[in-house]
């Protein structure tokens, strides 16, 4: 398997982490390497009877012969940090780069109260003002903290080796396309960029070095916190479809709306997808629940398959079809 950069194509939440997870197993990844904002992310994973709920470390977490590695574009909480590597027991799979910088609890303050906690509806985890404080160039940085140093390294150098050693490597992004700094729904946002050529660029991989861009999808559409949110349904509705979900990190209730088509057509061009996986099938069409072949699928739940390739002029590669990492339609069997 190549080098492969995974990002997310709505509000975030979209299911990353499995997929993430399914692409660390299925395909013996060397190393998993988070980019992205940092531990306002929740990906959650579930392998073999356990969950893993997940703000700092990467998603390969559960193929055991995958180093984890973060780079240097994301911010590190050092406690959260700490307390994953122990309860997941990853202390000699991880490596962070010593030029992260630190979240601290002043920055945890400032994002809890106010604008960014009123107005926009953060995930109150203090990565805008640490972001803030980065580009004012008066934030600490990773290679500072003592209590961190036994997994402080040199991750662009480490990744771009397993690269050039032609090794099987996972980028993995947080939040999605339209929660992007640059290119999502402004103000309501995150603190910076999170489409595919920030995420290589958190990592210090190179454009020419990647080889997939693979876009996830859900289903259906959630968003946490404030913003536009086109064809947004009532609680109700919501609930009875099955669509309503709470948040990883803040338990608040997601707002739900059924897949946009233009949503997923702005986030191909902007990430340059050459892949998507579209997760949570089964919850929109009940009947594909743990299905691993696509063509047990039922004809309407192709139908939409195949209506978002139409859409988007891109195939679908992998398909979530429940929680677990191998409830899963891989595709790629098929066509390669
Ligand atoms: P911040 O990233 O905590 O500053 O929050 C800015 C906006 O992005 C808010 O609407 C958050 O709910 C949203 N957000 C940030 N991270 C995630 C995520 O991982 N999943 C979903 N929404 C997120
Ligand atoms: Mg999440």
């Amino acid at each position: 398997m190549p080098t492969t950069v995974v990002v997310g194509g709505f509000f975030g939440d979209e299911g990353k982490g499995k997929i993430v997870s399914y692409l660390a197993l299925k395909d013996s990844v060397a190393a998993t390497v988070r980019g992205g904002v940092g531990p306002n992310a929740g990906h959650t994973v579930v392998h073999e009877g356990k969950q893993y709920k997940l703000r700092m470390l990467p998603s390969g977490i559960v193929n055991k012969s995958s180093q984890l590695m973060i780079g240097p574009g994301v911010l590190v909480n050092p406690n959260v940090l700490l307390e994953e590597i122990q309860r997941y027991d990853a202390v000699s799979q991880v490596l962070v780069d010593t030029r992260c910088a630190v979240i601290s609890e002043e920055h945890i303050s400032r994002d809890s109260r106010g604008y960014l906690k009123n107005g926009i509806g953060t995930t109150g985890t203090g990565t805008g003002p640490a972001n803030s404080d980065r580009v004012l160039r008066v934030g600490r940085l990773l290679r500072d903290v003592k209590e961190v140093s036994d997994f402080l390294g040199d991750v662009p150098s480490e990744v771009n080796r397993l690269v050039d050693e032609g090794r099987p490597v996972l980028v993995e992004g947080t939040q999605g396309t339209f929660l992007s700094l640059y290119f999502g729904t402004y103000p309501y946002v995150t603190s910076k960029d999170v489409c595919a050529s920030a995420i290589c660029s958190d990592v210090g991989l190179g454009p020419k070095k990647v080889d997939e861009v693979l876009v996830v999808f859900k289903a259906y559409v959630t968003r946490v916190g404030s913003g536009p949110m086109e064809g947004e349904l009532g609680e109700e509705e919501a609930a009875r479809r099955g669509w309503k979900e709470v948040g990883t990190v803040t338990g608040r209730a997601r707002r739900a709306a059924p897949f946009d088509f233009e949503l997923a057509k702005k986030a191909v061009m902007l990430n340059g997808a050459s892949q998507l996986a579209v997760t949570k099938l089964d919850v929109v069409f009940p009947e594909c629940a743990g299905v691993t072949e696509y063509g047990r699928l039922s004809v309407e739940a192709r139908r939409f398959v195949e209506k978002i390739e139409d859409a988007t002029g891109v195939s679908v590669a992998v398909i979530g079809t429940g929680a677990a990492v191998y409830d899963t339609v891989d595709r790629r069997k098929e066509s390669g």
